[in-house]
C-alpha cells in the first residue's frame, strides 16, 4: 500500500515534467513563439476549422518572424519562412528530413500495409515514387486529356441546365463535382459520369473543410499520446463510429474498385483474353513495376535500404487501394479550391479577366482544346500561378519531420520582401516579367512544395484547371453577384478553403 502512495505522485510528477520539458523546449532553446497552454501547447488553436491554421501561422510568423517553434501535446514544430531555409531543408539536406510531419492517429508509416505515398517515407517511399511517378508523366497526361475535357464539357451542361435565368450558383461545390468525377473517371474504375450523383462525395468532403474539426479529438489524442494512439487508431478503424467513419468508407469504396478489376483480370486470363491498354490508375498500378535503381537510391543511408520493409517492386492490392486513396483525397479537394480561388479573383478583376479571355479566344478556335493549345496559354498560367502566390490552399502538406539530428544553418534571417511593394496585389503579370526562376529555385514560392517530394499531380492539376477555365472562360464571364463574399471567408484545416465562392455566370455571347 505504501509503495503504491509513493508510486502515484512520483508517476504524476514524471508524467508532469515531460510533458512541461516538451511545453517548453522551443523557449529553452531560444526559439521564440506561442506557448499555448501545458500539456496541450497550440493544439487548440490549430485544430479551429473556423480560423485555418495557415492564417494562424500567418499572423505567428508576424509577430515572431520567419522561425519560430511551437508545440501540440507531445509534437514539436518549427515554423521557417526564409526562402533559403526552405530549400536547405526540402532539397540540401533532404537526407535528414525526408519523413513529413504526421499525426500519431495517422499510423506508423513504417508498418501499415496500406501507407500511401503522401505518408511513406525512406525506402519505402522511394518505391511508391518510382511507381507511381510514370502514371503522372506528360505521355500519360496526353492521355487523360479527353477525359478531363469529357468532364468539363459535362459540367459546362449542368450549369447551363441549373441556371437557365444566369442565377448566381456556389462555384466551390460546382468545381468539387468536376474534380470528383475527373478522378473517379481517370484513377478509380468509374465508367460514366457520376457528377450530382456521386454518393462518395460526401465522405471525401467532409474529410476536409469546416467538417474536418469534427474529428480534431482523434488529432489531440494522437498528439498528446502517441502510445495511446497507436491502439486507439486500431480501435477506431475497428468501430467508425468513434470518429474514422468517411475514411473507412472511402478506403472500402477503392478496396472493392480495386478488388473487381483484379478479379476481372483473372476471369479475362482464365478465357484467353489479353489485356488491353491500361483503363486507369488501378490498372498502371496492377501492371506497374519499380526499376532496378530504386534499390541503389541513397547508398549510404541505412533509412533507405532496410532490409525488414518490403522490397518487392510490384504493388499489393492493399498498397493500391493506399495510392488510389491518397490521389482521391489529396487530388480532389485541392484542384477544386484552386479553380474556386483563380474563379473569384478574376471575377474580382475584369481586366484580368479580359486579357485572359483574349488569349483563350485567340488560341482555342475548336471546339476541342488541345493539350499543346494548353501549353501556349502563357497568361492563364500566370493567372493560375498568382492566384497560389496568394492563396496557397496546400500549405501544411509542406512539412518535413527531422529524421537526424542535424542543424540548419544561417539562423540569422534575412527579411527580405519578396514579391516587392505590390505583393497583396493579383497582378499576374508578375510572372510574365518572371524575375522569379530564382524564387521558385530557392524556396520563396512553394504552392506544391519542393525537392524530391514535391506534388507529383501538379501537372495533372494545372492541366485540369486550364482545360475547365478555358471550356469556361470562352462561354462565359465570372460576375460576382449580392451572396459573393468580398472578402473571402476562409475556413478549414488540412487545406484552407474559402466558404462559398457564389458567382453569376453571365454568357459572353
Ligand atoms: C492545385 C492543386 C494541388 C495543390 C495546391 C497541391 C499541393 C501539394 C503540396 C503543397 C504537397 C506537399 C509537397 C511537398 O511536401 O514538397 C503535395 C503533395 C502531394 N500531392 Fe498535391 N496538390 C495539388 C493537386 C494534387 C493532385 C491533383 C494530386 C493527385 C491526383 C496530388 C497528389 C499529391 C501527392 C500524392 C503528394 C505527396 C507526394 C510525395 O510525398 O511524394 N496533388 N501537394
Amino acid at each position: 500500500m505504501s509503495v503504491l502512495i509513493l508510486a502515484i505522485p512520483a508517476l504524476l510528477i514524471g508524467c508532469l515534467s515531460y510533458y512541461l520539458s516538451i511545453w517548453t523546449y522551443w523557449r529553452r532553446r531560444g526559439i521564440p513563439g506561442p506557448l499555448g497552454y501545458p500539456i496541450f501547447g497550440s493544439f487548440f488553436k490549430m485544430l479551429d476549422g473556423n480560423s485555418p491554421p495557415y492564417l494562424q501561422i500567418q499572423k505567428w510568423t508576424e509577430k515572431y518572424g520567419s522561425v519560430y517553434g511551437y508545440t501540440e501535446g507531445t509534437l514539436k514544430t518549427l515554423i521557417i519562412s526564409d526562402p533559403d531555409m526552405v530549400h536547405e531543408v526540402f532539397v540540401k539536406q533532404y537526407d535528414n528530413f525526408y519523413g513529413r510531419k504526421l499525426n500519431p492517429i495517422q499510423g506508423d508509416p513504417d508498418k501499415e500495409k496500406r501507407t500511401n505515398l503522401f505518408a511513406a517515407q525512406g525506402f519505402r517511399w522511394k518505391r511508391l515514387r518510382a511507381i507511381s511517378s510514370p502514371t503522372f508523366s506528360n505521355n500519360s497526361l496526353r492521355k487523360l486529356r479527353a477525359t478531363v475535357e469529357g468532364c468539363s464539357l459535362e459540367l459546362l451542361k449542368h450549369i447551363e441546365e441549373q441556371t437557365p435565368g444566369g442565377e448566381q450558383i456556389d462555384m466551390l461545390s460546382f468545381y468539387q463535382e468536376f474534380t470528383m468525377d475527373v478522378i473517379g473517371r481517370i484513377a478509380m474504375g468509374q465508367t460514366e459520369t457520376l457528377m450530382f450523383k456521386n454518393p462518395l462525395l460526401k465522405n471525401v468532403k467532409a474529410i476536409f473543410g469546416n467538417e474536418s474539426s469534427r474529428d480534431k479529438h482523434l488529432f489531440l489524442i494522437g498528439g498528446i499520446s502517441p502510445t495511446f494512439a497507436q491502439y486507439f487508431r486500431y480501435f477506431i478503424l475497428k468501430y467508425p463510429i468513434f470518429g474514422a467513419s468517411n475514411f473507412i468508407q472511402i478506403t472500402n469504396a477503392m478496396r472493392s474498385a480495386v478488388q473487381n478489376r483484379v478479379d476481372q483480370r483473372a476471369n479475362d486470363a482464365k478465357l484467353g483474353i489479353e489485356p488491353g491498354e491500361p483503363q486507369d490508375f488501378i490498372d498502371l498500378f496492377l501492371d506497374a513495376k519499380a526499376d532496378d535503381d530504386v534499390e541503389h537510391f541513397g547508398e549510404g543511408n541505412e533509412d533507405y535500404t532496410k532490409s525488414s520493409l518490403n522490397t518487392n517492386r510490384q504493388l499489393t492490392t492493399e498498397e493500391i487501394v493506399g495510392q488510389i486513396s491518397i490521389f482521391l483525397i489529396a487530388g480532389f479537394d485541392t484542384t477544386a479550391l484552386s479553380l474556386s480561388y483563380t474563379t473569384f479573383l478574376l471575377a474580382t478583376h475584369p481586366e484580368e479577366m479580359r486579357k485572359v479571355q483574349e488569349e483563350i479566344d485567340g488560341e482555342c478556335t475548336d471546339p476541342s482544346i488541345s493539350f499543346d493549345q494548353i501549353s501556349r496559354m502563357k497568361y492563364l498560367d500566370c493567372v493560375i500561378k498568382e492566384t497560389l502566390r496568394l492563396y496557397p490552399l496546400g500549405t501544411l502538406a509542406n512539412s518535413r519531420k527531422c529524421m537526424r539530428s542535424t542543424s540548419l544553418g544561417g539562423l540569422d534571417m534575412r527579411n527580405i520582401s519578396i514579391w516587392g511593394e505590390d505583393a497583396k496585389e493579383f497582378r499576374p503579370e508578375r510572372w510574365l516579367e518572371s524575375p522569379d526562376d530564382n524564387i521558385i529555385h530557392k524556396g520563396g514560392y512553394i504552392p506544391f512544395g519542393m525537392g524530391p517530394r514535391q506534388c507529383i499531380g501538379m501537372r495533372l492539376a494545372y492541366m485540369e484547371e486550364k482545360l475547365l477555365l478555358s471550356h469556361l472562360l470562352r462561354n462565359y464571364d465570372f460576375v460576382p453577384g449580392p451572396k459573393t463574399q468580398i472578402p473571402l471567408k476562409l475556413v478549414g484545416r488540412a487545406t484552407t478553403q474559402p466558404e462559398t465562392v457564389w458567382m453569376h455566370l453571365r454568357r459572353r455571347y
